[in-house]
């Protein structure tokens, strides 16, 4: 049992450490490329063909960001076989834990890519949207490392919770876009662009300036969503207000960036914030998922806006036959030992 419980710990804080480890990679990624240091080491894997730091700025920085990635990568093979290790316990983790390391594979190549390659805008771009992709991996793993997943029938999430991390996906994507064209600096105006800009270069700000109206919309129906649904879910009100934060923060980097031309600083800024705002995203709905918490069917689930006793760790231990956990009572869903629930849920 002290063994069990001992593998989750462990499997917490490589998760929650690949999660940390992941997004400092991003953003010095995102030095690297501002700093124009992408191209600091012509070879790969050795800088100037050695191993040892070569003490030159630009190569340094290219450098460090591969000794990063080589740690990222020992993080996340560490979580995978932790994940392996704890399955039985801590089932849900497993895939997410393995999706990172076949990210990881995917990532380290397309690294590769960009240097061989000179470091071209779509290789950057993919290199990017990859790593915002583990991210997000890491961040489920890491949530479903420290909470049990309930049992409960369809509907576990409601579909504004789906629609949100759709959105935030969508909304990195056609970001990347614009890094993807070197187009950075071609639409200086908001909340339009001015008419000398190149047509083809202001449409793909365009297009990120509405996803990001959309996008932005949803997530924060998501947020409200989580808010009002889930009050009695560990973390969850913060993780809710944490994302209308984020959001507003990241929307101010995004268009002070477009204003000024895209300086290093604020592409910085922008991207640390966007990459928040998919993790923040991407752990709610985890966090909501797994608790199914917009799901009426699962036993002890209150329903018709009255207060119920909802299952607690122990007993829905017994229940699934996991008794280890049960008697850890680490769970933060032992908070959801009652909870009200308005009459009708949007689903
Ligand atoms: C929550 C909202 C937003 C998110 C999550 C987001 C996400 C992103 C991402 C992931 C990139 C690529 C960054 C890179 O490769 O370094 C990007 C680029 C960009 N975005 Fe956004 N964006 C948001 C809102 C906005 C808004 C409202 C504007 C302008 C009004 C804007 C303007 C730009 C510009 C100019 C770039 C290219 C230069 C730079 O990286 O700063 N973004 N965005």
């Amino acid at each position: 049992m002290k063994q069990h419980r001992a593998g989750r710990r462990g499997l917490s804080g490589f998760a929650i450490g690949t999660v940390v480890a992941s997004y400092g990679l991003i953003i010095f990624g995102s030095q690297v490329r501002v700093t124009d240091s992408g191209m600091g080491c012509p070879d790969w894997p050795l800088c100037d063909g050695r191993l040892a730091p070569v003490l030159r700025f630009h190569a340094l920085m290219e450098q460090s960001h591969r000794f990063i990635a080589a740690a990222v990568t020992l993080l996340v093979l560490g979580t995978a076989a932790l994940a392996w290790r704890s399955r039985a316990e801590r089932p849900a983790s497993l895939r997410p834990a393995l999706a990172a390391v076949g990210l990881i594979g995917v990532q380290v190549l397309l690294g590769a890519v960009t240097v061989l390659a000179g470091n071209a805008a779509p290789t950057v771009a993919a290199h990017l949207l990859t790593g915002l992709a583990l991210l997000g991996c890491s961040t489920v793993t890491a949530v479903a490392a420290g909470v049990r997943r309930e049992p409960s029938g369809p509907g576990r999430l409601a579909g504004i919770g789906w629609v949100a991390v759709a959105a935030a996906s969508a909304l990195v994507v056609s970001g990347s876009l614009i890094v993807n064209a070197e187009a950075e600096g071609a639409c200086p105006a908001f909340p339009l662009c001015p008419s000398a800009a190149p047509t083809h270069l202001a449409v793909l700000h365009l297009v990120h300036r509405g996803t990001a109206v959309l996008a932005g919309l949803a997530l924060l129906g998501f947020a409200v969503h989580a808010w009002r649904h889930w009050a009695g879910l560990a973390g969850a009100r913060v993780l809710a207000g944490l994302l209308v934060g984020l959001v507003g923060l990241t929307a101010t980097f995004g268009a002070v960036s477009a204003l000024l031309q895209a300086p290093p600083g604020w592409q910085d800024l922008h991207l640390a914030g966007a990459a928040a705002v998919l993790a923040v995203t991407v752990g709610l709905a985890a966090r909501g998922w797994l608790a199914a918490a917009d799901a009426t069917d699962a036993p002890g689930r209150p329903r018709g806006g009255q207060a119920v006793p909802a299952r607690t760790e122990a007993s829905s231990e017994a229940s699934s036959g996991t008794s280890s956990e049960a008697s850890s009572g680490s769970s933060s869903d032992s908070a959801l030992t009652t909870r009200l629930r308005p009459p009708s849920l949007d689903r």
